[in-house]
């Protein structure tokens, strides 16, 4: 199929070039010269593992990018909608989603031949029926179901293994106003023969995305709140705790060999310092607030957000129980990306406790496999360098706080073993074993843990 795909942010992106892998002919639309000239060149504006090869293998044959977003849907037979839906507190903002479909309208108007139009962008249910198909009806001067279709598609992707999650999807949510729109999705989708597909209509599928990310959120925060009662009980560890709550043959069935499949939804029930990105958190505050608006408070979600928004400060409560003034305190920040595999900060758990310790006066070393500097913080008056070099990040520091899971922490036992004065070790990921480092304190675990320790108990053959 051609296919054109307006906005080249992450999901515009990486749809587009995945498109263009399973054998579409792939215009990608954006207003940024910058980003089409990069894309053009077959490099990504955006870090995603794998997409810069993709991008070589596909640009020049498969897949072009265009700032001319009429010629593009002259062109094409579907366009995918790919733009932001940033959340303003409120509500979600559809302003480059209503733009976008005034400008395809606009562009069907000189079109004679049906075309189909989806949304693929995260938005509220009713989006696409009640906003974008209104307006693509009004600029176009034609009817949507005769001379063109509708639909919504969702995106299930997690950045780091985008490609991955596109290429070999767990399902395919196709929403179509009519079985003409729906056909035309699958037909878009037809390489992929062994994915389990939904068929729904639009508002349906708004739903089971926004739901999705919820579902997780939530889990995350469940278990981050059961991790906060362990701690001020004490002589409980969290990390016992889900243990035994994994164990559960629902969530981690036993094969008939004896072994475990351990599902990748269990990473979800892990105590934490939070968690951040460009989805959860956004996604989890537009459905409370949509619920809302809809006379269908979601208690649940709100607390959900609530308990996330303090989570990462239990850090901060757990570095003061051990040194109640942190002025002039060497802190070393152990992962600024909002988790391992990515290089992106946003709502990182991480920002949040920096925040925090530069107010009380710390002195703070940040650390990062991935990212090289930060700036453009409301709280940072210039930017920030990050270091890569984990002995050179600790080194002098009075304590180390573990905000993101990135494996090259798992040696801190071994680096700190070398130092004649080891600093306190925050884990905020539960990511080292309690005895492994002299000072350690982590989220779902007393301070007074070493007291009551039996290292006997707990431990799972
Ligand atoms: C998430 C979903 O997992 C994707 O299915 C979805 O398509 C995507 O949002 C989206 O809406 O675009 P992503 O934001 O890339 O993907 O990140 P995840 O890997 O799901 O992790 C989200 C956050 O949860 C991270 O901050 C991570 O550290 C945190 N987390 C995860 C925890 O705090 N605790 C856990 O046990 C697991």
């Amino acid at each position: 199929m051609k296919v054109s795909i307006i906005g080249t942010g992450y999901v515009g992106l990486v749809s587009g070039t995945c498109l263009a892998e399973i054998g579409h002919d792939v215009v990608c639309v954006d207003l940024d010269q910058s980003k089409v000239d990069a894309i053009n060149q077959a490099k990504a504006p955006i870090y995603e593992e794998g997409l810069d090869e993709l991008l070589q293998k596909n640009v020049g044959c498969r897949l072009r990018a265009t700032t001319d977003l009429d010629e593009a849907i002259l062109s094409t037979e579907a366009t995918l909608i790919a733009v932001g839906t940033p959340f303003d507190g409120n509500e979600i903002d559809l302003s480059y989603i209503e733009e976008a479909a005034a400008q395809i309208g606009r562009a069907l108007k000189e079109k004679p031949d049906w075309h189909m139009v989806t949304v693929k962008s995260t938005v509220v249910p009713g989006t696409t029926e009640d906003v974008v198909l209104p307006i693509l009806e009004r600029e176009s001067g034609r009817k949507a179901g005769r001379d063109f279709g509708v639909g919504m598609n969702p995106e299930f992707l997690r950045e780091g293994d985008a490609i991955s999650d596109f290429m070999s999807p767990d399902r395919i949510v196709l929403g179509g106003i009519e079985r003409a729109s729906r056909d035309s999705l699958k037909e878009l989708y037809a390489p992929f023969s062994r994915a389990d597909i939904l068929e729904t209509d639009p508002r349906t599928a708004e739903m089971i995305k926004y739901t999705a990310n919820s579902l997780l959120a939530t889990m995350i925060s469940f278990s981050n709140e059961i991790a906060n009662l362990c701690s001020e009980v004490g002589n409980i560890d969290v990390v016992d705790v889900m243990k035994g709550v994994h164990l559960d043959k629902r969530l981690t069935p036993i094969l008939e060999t004896g072994e475990r499949i351990v599902p990748a939804f269990t990473s979800y029930l892990e105590a934490g310092c939070g968690f951040g990105g460009s989805c959860f958190p956004k996604d989890v505050k537009a459905l409370a607030a949509y619920g809302k608006s809809h006379g269908s408070p979601m208690r649940m979600l709100e607390s959900v957000v609530e308990i996330n928004r303090d989570q990462p400060l239990k850090m901060i409560a757990m570095l003061k129980n051990r040194f109640p003034d942190l002025r002039g305190m060497r802190v070393a920040l152990l992962g600024i990306a909002f988790k391992p595999g990515s290089d992106d900060i946003r709502e990182s758990p991480a920002l949040v406790i920096l925040e925090s310790l530069l107010k009380a006066g710390a002195e703070v070393q940040l650390h990062d496999p991935v990212v090289d500097s930060i700036s453009g913080l409301p709280f940072l008056e210039h930017a920030m360098e990050v270091v890569s070099d984990l002995s050179k990040a600790i080194s002098g520091a009075d304590a180390v706080l573990i905000t993101t899971r990135w494996q090259s922490y798992a040696q801190l036992p071994e680096i700190l073993q070398e130092l004649d004065d080891p600093p306190h070790v925050i884990d905020g990921r539960r990511m080292l074993e309690k005895t492994s480092v002299s000072n350690y304190s982590a989220i779902g675990l007393a301070s007074d843990w070493r007291q009551m320790i039996d290292e006997e108990l707990c431990s799972v053959e």
